[in-house]
């Protein structure tokens, strides 16, 4: 093929790929929980146009049926799901109940709000009290008739459960669901989500697991792994372990085939003196290594390729939660929209996101070179870059005489074996090696500058 053909040729790819960007990022991005305790928080239709406009997240999920928060997402394209409040549960058993339940508080906004999920009520199980983690089964029944008979189809109706449904976790092999909840709550929930095709959502928080000893594990950073001895699968990080050990419980009752969701996973960014574990560097590091494997699609060591549905908590800090210091910092973003810290979420190159109106106080952090003293930097694919973005740089790099063997087979970054980690490798290489401009991970427009380190497994990045 000669220049020119190549030339058009990739021109044809480019014009290809921005289509499929366009189209990809609005049904294959991480999601994050809109969690709404505070009260300096922007208004809904701000937050809606900032998330549409300036990240790349395409789902969120609410604690509630926040109407004024579903208005505000009417058209967007976001998907949305809500939350039916724990006290309505014994409520929704009456069929009629349920049916104004859904005119009243579903029908006003679907189907120009994309609600995707009915979550009916958070954690039940675990927060209790026993009446309705005895309706809860009848009550997602009801709700689910009741969408049917509404005329609604296509939205999942489910429920978040809390990890402590495991009685253990490690090794995966050997988990299980606790005696009691197994066979009275666990199997009818997931006979009903067999029987409607909707995911076993679980609320899994290495977070609560960290130990300072295991904390690469908890936060996606190299580390030896975990052999499981039963499966001899090695586990690199205990958010695999968590889901795996959720796979395992649901197949020894019979419901392997359910698919699993994520409701909540996440890292407090600051916390009180008692909580060094809270610190921007392993919020970003956990969020970061989240939102790379999602992008991977690599899934776990039992559901390899597996892609979850994912939500982040959480979408803002939120200043009236109560606790310590550490509920409060949850959040991705300040209530003005600036990042706590970058995961790649952010749409363009520049990543700054303009405040939707005039109204928000304090100026924008560049996320690029985010306010941290001493922090390394390391360059990596953009969450958006296709793959015929990303190995025309892996074909650029490896042509200018960087060492590429570690992305060949038995090198060690050839695992995961995906362009996108292959092109994150080589196009940190050129970063580095070129002095760690920012315009040396541009790659017209397809890297990212990030704070975590990528490194994963054997495969160690340069700095
Ligand atoms: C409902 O759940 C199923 C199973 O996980 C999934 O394939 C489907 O996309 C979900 N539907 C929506 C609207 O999210
Ligand atoms: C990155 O590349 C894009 C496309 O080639 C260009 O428009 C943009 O100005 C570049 N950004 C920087 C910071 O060099």
């Amino acid at each position: 093929m000669d220049f020119s053909n190549r030339q058009s040729l990739f021109s044809v790819l480019l014009f290809v790929s921005i289509i499929f960007v366009q189209h990809f990022t609005a049904v294959n991005s991480i999601g994050v929980n809109y969690g709404t305790l505070g009260n300096n928080l922007p208004p809904p239709a701000q937050v809606a146009q900032f998330l549409k406009e300036k990240t790349t997240i395409d789902k969120i999920k609410l604690f509630d049926v926040n109407p004024d928060i579903l208005r505000a997402f009417a058209g967007t394209g976001i998907f949305v799901a809500v939350t039916v409040p724990n006290g309505e549960i014994p409520n929704l058993v009456d069929v009629r109940y349920a049916r104004r339940w859904v005119a009243n508080n579903i029908k006003p906004f679907y189907p120009q709000t994309k609600i995707n999920y009915i979550l009916v009520g958070n954690e039940v199980l675990h927060w209790g009290p026993q009446n309705l983690v005895d309706n809860l089964v009848a009550a997602m029944r009801s709700l689910h008739s009741a969408l049917i008979r509404s005329g609604i189809s296509g939205v999942n109706v489910t429920t978040a459960h809390a990890l402590s449904i495991l009685e253990s976790s490690d090794p995966p092999s050997l988990a299980k669901f606790r005696p009691g909840w197994d066979i009275g709550d666990l199997a009818p929930t997931l006979k009903f989500l067999r029987e409607t095709r909707s995911p076993f959502m679980v609320n899994p928080y290495p977070y609560f697991g960290y130990s300072p000893e295991q904390a690469n594990f908890a936060l996606f950073k190299p580390n030896r792994g975990i052999r499981d001895r039963f499966t001899k699968r090695t586990y690199t990080n205990m958010f695999d372990q968590l889901i795996d050990a959720v796979y395992v419980s649901m197949k020894k009752l019979g419901y392997g085939d359910v698919d699993v969701a994520v409701g909540e996973t996440g890292w407090a960014s600051a916390g009180d003196s008692f909580e060094p574990k809270c610190t921007i560097p392993n919020a970003a590091s956990y969020n970061g290594g989240l939102v790379k494997k999602y992008n991977q699609g690599i899934g776990t060591p039992l559901l390899p390729g597996r892609k979850f549905d994912i939500y982040i908590f959480s979408l803002f800090n939120e200043n009236l939660k109560s606790g310590a210091t550490s509920e409060k910092n949850f959040g991705l973003f300040r209530p003005d929209f600036t990042p706590v810290y970058d995961i790649g979420i952010m749409r363009g190159t520049a990543a700054v996101p303009n405040k939707p109106t005039p109204s928000a106080p304090t100026p924008s952090t560049p996320v690029s070179t985010p306010p941290i003293p001493g922090n390394k930097k390391w360059c990596v694919a953009k969450a958006e870059a296709t793959d015929e973005q990303l190995q025309s740089n892996i074909d650029y790099v490896c042509s200018q005489g960087m060492d590429c063997g570690p992305i060949q087979p038995n090198g060690a970054c050839f695992d995961p074996n995906t362009k996108r980690a292959h092109a994150s490798y080589v196009m940190n290489s050129w970063y580095q090696s070129k002095g760690r401009n920012d315009f040396d991970c541009n790659f017209s427009g397809t890297g990212a500058i990030v704070n975590s380190d990528p490194s994963h497994g054997p495969c160690s990045f340069l700095t």
